[in-house]
């Protein structure tokens, strides 16, 4: 690999794209927090075992795409491949559970998953994630698919749909993968070799896969619907009818069954569609996947809690909104750009920038010592919104010109202590007429 080459999978975020990212970050926390949840940060690696435990042994994440290495050749240590089950044990580890319930924690993190990149899969991506611990009941459910759903909605994103099932509890699931063994067995030998072992060890797992031919043989299956408990059948049923008070629409697919071990009762992902510009097709993408987990924070050693959360894909999100023409933010521009001429213009010019910045105004000089065309050059290729030349005449008369770089309008001003105010005024109108 050459040096100057990033790992594949992995994206750098430059500052041209970077306002854009802060906006949606800044947009997801406010939602968030409107919604009751308040930001944890967790470790980005954590003890192997809690992602086999956790996300489950017979996921493909566990078996096949984990970053992980050994330290002092005792312990092994994995970069998080998903959100959920290190910020499980850091609720457990710090006691959040014995404050009022229900625990509602978002993140915003990167993850690391060993992917097939062909497939437009990102090994380093990033994920704005809620957990909400501490209620079995539907309307937790139905609140956290209405926070997913607000934030798609207010970013602005279109056409996603929201996909629900539920995937019952252990007891029902006993009888549902019998009854999905018996229906892949006589398929056995067409079925793809992933599939022929997760037969034996996860038969949910079929439904997932992407191989053609197990998807078609998989669309006969046996549907868990029918096979779900009552206490399971009643919380879908309570959960579709507080989406319905909601006003948020949803169809039911029976083949969700996500990718996770650690999945109870309700599962969701909002889908949208795609060009996939390197295959030359149209594909759907999952842009948000969650469910409820129930049994996970007992399975780490906690008191039984019911739990439930979900995760949003970042790049995915920018993505589709860059494809339906939606910009979230522009870089910022310099305000001011100040071209000094001569020693003691610079020096005017280093008090005057440093008494803007401190009003917050994004403002900058020459430290280059560049002469005034090569200045100009590097004011209009940042886009500097204004300029203004100082050089022995400006300091002699206490004045100087501003100049709008876009309109080229000039205004005389005083190089005194009035100016940050003065120009913050002329940058907001200026800004007011372009909106
Ligand atoms: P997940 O479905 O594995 O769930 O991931 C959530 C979202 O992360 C996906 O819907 C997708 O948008 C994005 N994503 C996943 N893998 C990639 C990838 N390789 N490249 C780009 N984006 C990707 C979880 O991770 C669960 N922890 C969600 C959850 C939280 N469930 C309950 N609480």
């Amino acid at each position: 690999m050459e040096l100057l080459e990033r790992p594949q999978g992995t994206e750098d975020i430059l500052p041209a794209s970077s306002a854009e990212w802060i906006a949606l970050e800044d947009f997801l926390r406010r939602t968030a927090l409107c919604f009751g949840f308040r930001e944890i940060r967790v470790p980005t690696f954590e003890k192997t075992e809690l992602f086999s435990r956790g996300v489950g042994e017979t996921t493909d994440v566990v078996q096949k795409e984990m970053y992980t290495v050994s330290s002092s050749g005792t312990h092994t240590f994995t970069l998080r491949p998903e959100g959920t089950a290190g910020t499980i044990r850091a609720v457990l580890q710090n006691g959040l559970l014995n404050e009022a319930l229900p625990q509602r924690v978002y993140y915003i993190l990167s993850c690391f998953r060993h992917e097939n990149t062909q497939k437009g899969r990102l090994r380093e991506f990033h994920q704005f994630g809620v957990e909400m611990a501490g209620s079995p009941n539907p309307s937790a459910d139905a609140e956290v698919i209405s926070l997913a759903k607000q934030i798609i909605d207010d970013i602005g994103v279109k056409n996603v749909e929201l996909r629900i099932n539920s995937i019952g509890c252990p007891e029902c699931r006993k009888k549902y993968q019998e009854a999905l063994k018996a229906y892949f067995q006589p398929h056995h030998d067409t079925l793809c070799p992933d599939c022929k072992s997760r037969l034996e060890r996860n038969p949910m797992r079929l439904l997932d896969c992407k191989n053609e031919k197990c998807h078609q043989i998989g669309k006969g299956a046996p549907e868990i619907l029918d096979y779900l408990c009552d206490d399971c059948s009643q919380h879908f049923e309570k959960l579709k009818r507080n989406l319905g008070l909601l006003g948020i629409v949803y169809t039911i697919d029976p083949r969700i069954v996500r990718g996770l071990d650690y999945y109870t009762k309700t599962v969701f992902e909002f889908v949208t569609t795609h060009y996939n510009e390197k295959e030359k097709k149209q594909e759907t993408l999952t842009v948000c996947g969650g469910g409820r987990y129930d049994g996970l924070i007992e399975q780490l050693g906690g008191q039984p809690t019911p739990a439930l959360g979900f995760g949003m894909g970042l790049e995915r999100m920018l993505m589709t909104l860059h494809q339906q023409g939606v910009t979230l933010a522009e870089p910022s521009k310099c305000d001011i750009y100040f071209v000094p001429m001569g020693e003691k213009a610079e020096e005017k010019a280093l008090q005057l920038t440093a008494s803007l910045r401190k009003d917050g105004i994004f403002a900058l000089t020459d430290v280059v010592g560049r002469g005034l065309r090569a200045q100009m050059k590097y004011a209009d290729k940042i886009g500097a919104r204004f300029t203004m030349v100082i050089g022995d005449n400006e300091l002699e008369s206490g004045e100087a010109v501003l100049k709008n770089m876009q309109t080229g309008e000039k205004i005389t001003m005083k190089l005194d202590e009035t100016l940050p105010e003065r120009f913050a005024d002329i940058e907001i109108a200026d800004r007011l007429t372009k909106e």
